[in-house]
């Protein structure tokens, strides 16, 4: 899947999955934007790893929770290569705690982040989407927005309302050919996935047919697969990446 003369976003793309995604999107020849929040280190360092493949890629800093960051990375996007194509919304974060211990905050924050990221970043690429007739916008869900999880209330209802997102944009703006999918990973070892104990993790694994924890890359390639012209006629769906742990 080559990827040559596209532009895109990924947001959350300093570290982890994002990293990934931005890294495998530029090594198939699209130009990317590398948006992080807080790690500006981090985000150079994936740069530079871009530009050392022969690859171009920009580093932008935004709150993707916050409107005027969203609107102001996608005008970015669009002023460094003349358009944009691809938009991954990758950013995240997790709160983890039973309801009965959950500070509205913590619900409030990984709503913001996982959810209405996606509602403003989504909100500002769809026009110049729509301009120029086709896009691709890909959302980062999670098994955990399919199949629910104890200590994780705020974080299974931000990622099922991406996956019920990414279905009615996918309804709004077919007609325009903009795909809208969702890519639903299982668990991935990254600093997101820290926080879980041996235990936790000893679990996942003995639930997960394949019998593995997952790699950020394995991620980015479904990513690149739906971003490419070769998945134009596929629009609205999740693609669980989890070595079989949910099967729909
Ligand atoms: N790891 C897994 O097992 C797993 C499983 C299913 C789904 N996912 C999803 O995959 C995505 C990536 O997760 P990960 O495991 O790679 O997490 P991670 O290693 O913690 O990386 C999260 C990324 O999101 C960025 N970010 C956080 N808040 C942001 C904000 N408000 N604005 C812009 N960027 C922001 C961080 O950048 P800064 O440090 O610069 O803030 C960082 O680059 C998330 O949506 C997550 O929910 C992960």
């Amino acid at each position: 899947m080559q990827l040559t003369g596209k532009s895109a976003i990924v947001t959350g793309a300093s570290r982890g999955i994002g990293r990934a995604i931005a890294i495998d999107l530029a090594a198939r020849g699209a130009s990317v934007v590398v948006n992080y929040n807080s790690s500006a280190a981090s985000a150079q360092e994936v740069i530079d790893a871009i530009t050392a493949a022969g690859g171009k890629a920009i580093a932008v800093r935004g709150d993707v929770s916050k409107m005027e960051d969203a609107a102001a990375l996608i005008k970015a996007a669009i002023d460094a290569y003349g358009k944009l194509d691809i938009l991954v919304n990758n950013a995240g974060t997790t709160r983890d705690t039973l309801l009965m211990t959950m500070k509205e905050e913590d619900w409030n924050i990984v709503i913001d982040t996982d959810l209405k990221s996606v509602f403003n970043c989504s909100k500002a690429a769809i026009r110049p989407m729509i301009r120029q007739r086709g896009g691709r916008i890909i959302n980062i869900s999670s098994v955990v927005g399919l199949a629910g999880q104890g200590g994780q209330a705020n974080y299974a209802a931000a990622k099922a309302g991406v996956i019920g997102f990414t279905k009615s944009l996918a309804r709004e703006v077919g007609s325009r050919s903009i795909t809208v999918n969702a890519v639903a990973p299982g668990f991935i070892p990254t600093a997101l996935t820290n926080v879980l104990t041996d235990e936790q993790k000893e679990a996942t694994i003995k639930m997960t047919p394949l019998g593995r924890f997952g790699k950020p890359e394995e991620v980015a390639y479904a990513v690149s697969f739906l971003a490419s012209d070769e998945a134009a006629f596929i629009t609205g769906v999740v693609l669980t990446v989890d070595g079989g742990l949910v099967m729909q």
